[in-house]
């Protein structure tokens, strides 16, 4: 009886160590629904370091190599990560911003407070024609958020055909006086950012009614351009905003509903940008995880109303927000990016894959030293953070189709509480090669995971890993490659399973064919 029960105990150990934890089915012969490359948007504000001293250092009194005083690293930098658009003047800036002060002679332009973020002089220099020539630049669509807060609706007007319109429009000749021909055609317009709040403290019965007549007066620049236009969204759980301007706003006048969700640990205390506790760490994980919620529950409420999924859900502002930097100014929003940042990043993008029916715009906030950010500069100096990283790994994603899967996962524990350790996504690109993007949150423990392939007969499988050995690991001006993406050999292919191993908190990226 003694030695049954010793030989079932080895026997019961070795099992642990040659089962798989987690257990993942993708169905690579289906799959309808394509994920958007617009959801790897981002998103740049007139705040802190993002534009001055950021993208943009000016054509004179700078070493820095730049054209038209954009930064070449910084577009270069962007072309690889291929990004699909970029938003722009805000936030909360937005609302404030009146265009016509940023067209013109640069040394004619009134200049402004910045009155949300630190109440430093805004000179203008950086306006329309150099935000729009930059996204030609780096070969991105700009995102223009209109100020609805303390604008007008023919300040609205005007901007869209000062952008959008070829000729016959007093807009279009005072484009072509400040020296650009050709329109620019920009399809896609906030109207409004975060009216519940600063932008406007408005209700959502009273928004939809400003909403409506701000999109009556947005028309396209021909008969076959229509502007997508997409209304101030909920900020996280506020599914009765959803509600109403889904209810209250005719649906031939509305492309897109926002929603904002940050993870945040407390927004009293938001903790350290890079000392953080490990129970921190699984708050922060606890918040960005609640974004798969948040979509699904948005989603119901626009099924409701929009059961064939026309109006897309535009989640233009998520990501980490931490204190900032120590010694920064509290204003800026300047804080580090560690391998928090990419497990937040991964995760975010596979909770997007898998309700891209609807999700089919985001921004991460912001793109250049401002929360998390996908580059840092100091001087003449710049970093990619570690979330630059997981974003171009994941750029295979873009306009691939979604594949359909099933997982089962093991938790990550602190204290009480858990989390799903594992979380995966895989789509089939125009070509047919499949990839899997896999995040392992558990930075305690590695996860050993198997994959059955259905309708699939791969012969090859390669990949690229993201890790380091603590979440608190980052880049710095002095170390910019501690945290970068490595060949990873952690898969192996037997028929239709794919064993993989993944070690503690590390994003993988892998390619079938
Ligand atoms: O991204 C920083 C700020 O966060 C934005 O300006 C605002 O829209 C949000 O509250």
């Amino acid at each position: 009886m003694k030695k049954r029960l010793i030989l079932f105990c080895v026997l019961a150990t070795f099992q642990t160590f040659i089962v798989a934890q987690n257990k993942v089915i993708v169905n690579a012969d289906m799959g309808k629904d394509v994920i958007s490359k617009h959801i790897y948007g981002h998103f740049a504000e007139h705040l802190g370091r993002c534009i001055y001293d950021g993208f943009y250092v000016g054509e004179k009194n700078t070493t820095i190599p730049n054209k038209d005083g954009i930064r070449t690293d910084i577009v270069q930098a962007l072309k690889k990560l291929k990004i699909p658009n970029l938003r722009w003047p805000g936030g909360c800036f937005a609302d404030t911003y009146h265009w016509k002060d940023g067209i013109g002679p640069k040394d004619k332009r009134p200049s402004m407070l910045n009155v949300w973020w630190g109440g430093v002089t805004e000179d203008n220099s950086f306006g329309t024609h150099d935000f729009l020539n930059m996204c030609e630049e780096i070969g991105t669509e700009p995102y223009l958020a209109a100020n609805v807060g303390s604008g007008t609706v023919q300040e609205l007007i005007d901007w869209t055909r000062y952008v959008n319109f070829e000729k016959g429009n007093p807009m279009a000749d005072l484009r072509k006086q400040n020296g650009r021909e050709k329109a620019w055609n920009v399809k896609l317009w906030g109207v409004g950012n975060e009216v519940w709040g600063c932008g406007g403290n408005m209700k959502p019965e009273y928004y939809a009614n400003v909403y409506r007549q701000y999109a009556t007066f947005m028309t396209g620049w021909d008969n076959n351009n229509k502007l997508f236009r997409i209304a101030s969204g909920a900020s996280d759980d506020d599914y009765n905003w959803t509600e109403v301007l889904m209810r209250d706003i005719p649906h031939n006048m509305l492309e897109g509903v926002a929603v904002h969700h940050y993870s945040v640990i407390d927004w009293r205390k938001k903790g350290s940008d890079r000392a953080f506790s490990e129970q921190e760490y699984f708050t922060t994980m606890q918040k960005a995880l609640f974004m798969d919620e948040i979509v699904r529950r948005h989603s119901i409420v626009m099924d409701k109303y929009d059961p064939k999924k026309k109006v897309a859900m535009v989640v233009d502002e998520w990501g980490g927000w931490y204190e900032v930097e120590q010694g920064t100014n509290g204003a800026f929003l300047y804080q580090q990016n560690t391998m928090r940042d990419a497990m937040i990043a991964g995760t975010t993008l596979n909770i997007f894959h898998k309700y891209c029916d609807r999700v089919r715009i985001a921004n991460l906030a912001q793109a250049i030293n401002v929360l998390q950010a996908v580059i840092l500069t100091k001087g003449e100096k710049m970093i990619l953070t570690p979330t630059y990283h997981v974003m171009e790994m994941y750029n295979v994603h873009q306009d691939a189709t979604n594949l359909p899967l099933s997982i089962q996962t093991e938790n990550y524990k602190v204290g009480k509480d858990s989390l799903p350790a594992v979380s995966v996504s895989a789509s089939r690109d125009k070509e047919g090669v499949v990839h899997i993007s896999l995040v392992n949150i558990n930075p305690n423990k590695a996860q050993d995971v198997s994959v059955s392939l259905r309708g699939m007969l791969a012969k090859a499988v390669s990949g690229r890993i993201l890790t380091s050995d603590k979440v608190q690991d980052h880049n710095t001006f002095e170390s910019p490659d501690k945290v970068s993406p490595k060949e990873f050999k952690g898969a192996s292919l037997k028929g239709e399973e794919l064993k993989v191993s993944l070690p503690p908190v590390s994003v993988v990226v892998l390619t079938l064919k």
